[in-house]
């Protein structure tokens, strides 16, 4: 539909028999992050800095009554993630209730704690699918990252979750110090046998924030990236698709997050908070409601938290009067806030921003360079 500006619309509420107002949609995934424990410390993990935090995680019984809640709430996927969801020892039994609810399941992993036979385990209780993550095609540059070695041990899981039948993609989170190798991932994927490649740019939250002067690309890496995808694409078209998530911060136009706030998918924390994206915990003012004291259904439609950003009436100008904030949403409240220290501020990656200045200026560095590099 389109509005009186000719902007597309896409109605937050729809109006039911007699002109009530009906539900709104129901969302399409839920991102359960089980555990935050992980055998790697990555430098650019969007986890909380307060790892220890989340040391108390939800019970089995807990994570299956979310399952059967998201199931009635209209879930379809669920992405199993981390830190290193393969370190809960129930991942077999959450994955077999997920499918006997008809869930499509998603597990996003390290590969690095996979025991021998747990893939065919995995595969049996119904997983659909494995995102693996690579942090380079290059093992030593891979380990550094990392803080262990772990690519090889990496490559050998990945060959067990092919073996085991299970559809793999390969992805990697890209930063200054693989930017050069991002063909040799892509070849790297094609002989593990991967039907996807993801490349997605950093995410600057959590850790990858503190570390961004170590992390952030320059302008020209950013373009010579986007033509070594280019390349490979043609080179292995037939083989295997390959996603590039591009640099918003190099762009001057925001990413849709989440597809909106509150719109397609929630977050479950290890300890049950539930969140609209994965890093709204640090924001101010947010009164972050938990699956284990309230339905997810209550919290979806009704809570403060997930209603907080909702459609278009809390932005600012220039977002409010844009024709493009359907699409967009305004951008990613989380970026807003870590770079303006106000979550409903335009999204800086925005050009039309008047904080667009703070995401191309180089990340600040004290008097004797930046911040030393911190591992998770
Ligand atoms: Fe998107 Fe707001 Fe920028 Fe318009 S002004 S393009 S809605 S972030
Ligand atoms: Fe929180 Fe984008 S990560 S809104």
């Amino acid at each position: 539909t389109l509005d009186g500006t000719g902007s597309p619309v896409r109605p937050h509420t729809a109006a039911g028999p007699g002109g009530g107002p009906l539900r709104r949609p129901a969302p399409l995934g839920l991102i359960a992050e089980l555990t935050y424990r992980c055998p790697l410390q990555c430098t650019y993990c969007a986890n909380p800095l307060e790892l220890a935090k989340y040391r108390d995680e939800l019970r089995t019984e807990q994570w299956l009554r979310i399952l059967d809640q998201a199931r009635e709430l209209g879930v379809l996927q669920i992405h199993l993630t981390g830190g290193e969801p393969l370190l809960r020892r129930d991942l077999v039994d959450l994955v077999a209730h997920a499918r006997q609810l008809g869930l499509y399941t998603n597990l996003v992993t390290s590969g690095i704690p996979l025991a021998a036979g747990r893939a065919g385990a995995l595969a049996d209780a119904g997983l659909d699918h494995v995102q693996l993550s690579l942090q380079d095609a290059d093992a030593r540059s891979a380990d550094a990252v990392a803080g262990l070695a772990a690519h090889d041990r990496k490559l050998a899981a990945a060959r067990q979750f092919t073996e085991a039948g299970l559809p793999l993609t390969v992805n990697a989170v890209l930063h200054r110090g693989n930017l050069a190798r991002l063909g040799a991932l892509a070849d790297q994927a094609v002989a593990l046998g991967a039907d996807r490649v993801e490349l997605a740019h950093t995410q600057y939250y959590g850790w990858a924030w503190h570390n961004r002067a170590h992390l952030a690309p320059t302008e020209e890496q950013v373009r010579q990236a986007e033509s070594d995808v280019a390349a490979a694409r043609e080179r292995h078209a037939d083989r295997i698709e390959i996603t590039l998530v591009a640099a918003d911060h190099h762009s001057g136009t925001v990413k849709p997050c989440m597809d909106g706030w509150g719109e397609r998918q929630l977050v479950v924390n290890p300890d049950g908070a539930v969140l609209p994206c994965l890093a709204a915990a640090q924001l101010p003012g947010l009164l972050v409601p938990s699956a284990a004291a309230e339905p997810l259904a209550a919290i979806w439609h009704d809570s403060p938290a997930f209603n907080r950003f909702r459609g278009t009436d809390w932005m600012p100008e220039p977002c409010r009067s844009c024709e493009l904030r359907e699409l967009d949403h305004g951008g990613c409240r989380c970026q807003a806030f870590q770079f303006t220290g106000d979550p409903a501020a335009t999204d800086p990656a925005c050009r039309l921003s008047p904080h667009h200045h703070l995401v191309t200026a180089p990340a600040p560095a004290g008097t004797s360079g930046p911040a030393p590099r911190r591992f998770r």
